[in-house]
């Protein structure tokens, strides 16, 4: 990759501030429209057991959707994110929903201990450096006996569509390395258990994509093949083939959940 190639989305993700934030914009708006992404979301929400008066926090909010979920059964919902882009994108997108949307790190989240009936991390612990940190954070402003929540994809399940070859492999490989934690789904039990919440339970939701617009969407094929063929010339027939194939690729989502103790 040279100096003037964006960078991966999953490292953009890390700072949306600091990277082109259309790309990142289409790739959150695009998992909201697809139907296993409004799937995992839609269980992940009945999870949080939210009642009428209850509050609810989204953490790493991002642009707002899954905090408008939660506004729509009857709480207070408050979303946070680190992206000043991304939560000035929210307030203008959802203005008038009611929703407190705020800047703030994960890591040190603006609230008192045992502030909220509901706490979520959707597809971001992925990104940010010291997940248990967060996780502890989470707990920290959970009360107990209420939910505490993160659904996050494990990058170790990440699969590109066809027949095996090495160029698939290298390609798949080269993307899960971009993420700063690519295991995080299977590691989401025990980062819960060690922020002291008990009664945890998982449930995995597949999350395919069809079609190569869709594919290099979120996973950014066509660049990697590039990147690649520096290296593996045949990476670019190999790109060519995909885009005309089925071109199908996929990731397991996990959403781990508990109650605080
Ligand atoms: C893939 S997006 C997910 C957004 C949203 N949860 C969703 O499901 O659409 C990852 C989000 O994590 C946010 N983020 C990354 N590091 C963060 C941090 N340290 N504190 C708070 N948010 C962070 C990014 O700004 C981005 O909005």
């Amino acid at each position: 990759m040279n100096d003037t190639t964006p960078d991966p989305l999953p490292v953009g993700f890390r700072d949306v501030d600091a990277t082109a934030p259309d790309k990142i914009i289409r790739c959150l708006d695009s998992l909201q429209s697809m139907a296993a992404g409004r799937a995992y979301k839609a269980r992940a929400l009945d999870l949080l057991g939210l009642e009428p008066g209850a509050s609810a926090l989204d953490v790493a909010c991002g642009l707002g959707d899954d905090v408008v979920k939660m506004k729509a059964r009857g709480v207070r919902a408050v979303g946070v994110d680190r992206s000043r882009t991304l939560i000035a994108a929210a307030q203008s997108r959802h203005a008038g929903s009611g929703c407190e949307f705020n800047v703030a790190d994960a890591a040190d989240l603006p609230f008192a201990d045992c502030s909220f009936e509901a706490v979520r991390i959707d597809r971001s612990l992925q990104h940010i450096p010291d997940p248990g940190r967060i996780v502890l954070e989470m707990a920290r402003v959970a009360r107990r006996d209420s939910v505490v929540l993160c659904a996050e994809p494990d990058w170790g399940t990440f699969l590109i569509g066809g027949r095996h070859s090495a160029v698939t492999e290298r390609i798949q490989h080269d993307w899960i390395r971009t993420f700063q934690n690519p295991w995080i789904g299977r590691e989401l039990s025990s980062l819960l258990a060690d922020a002291g919440v008990g009664d945890i339970r998982q449930e995995g939701f597949w999350l395919p994509t069809h079609g190569f617009a869709e594919s290099d969407l979120l996973f950014e094929i066509d660049a990697n093949a590039r990147d690649l063929s520096v290296e593996l010339p045949e990476a670019l027939p190999w790109l060519d083939a995909y885009r005309r194939g089925e071109a199908y690729a996929g990731v397991l989502m996990l959403i781990c959940w508990g109650r605080k103790h």
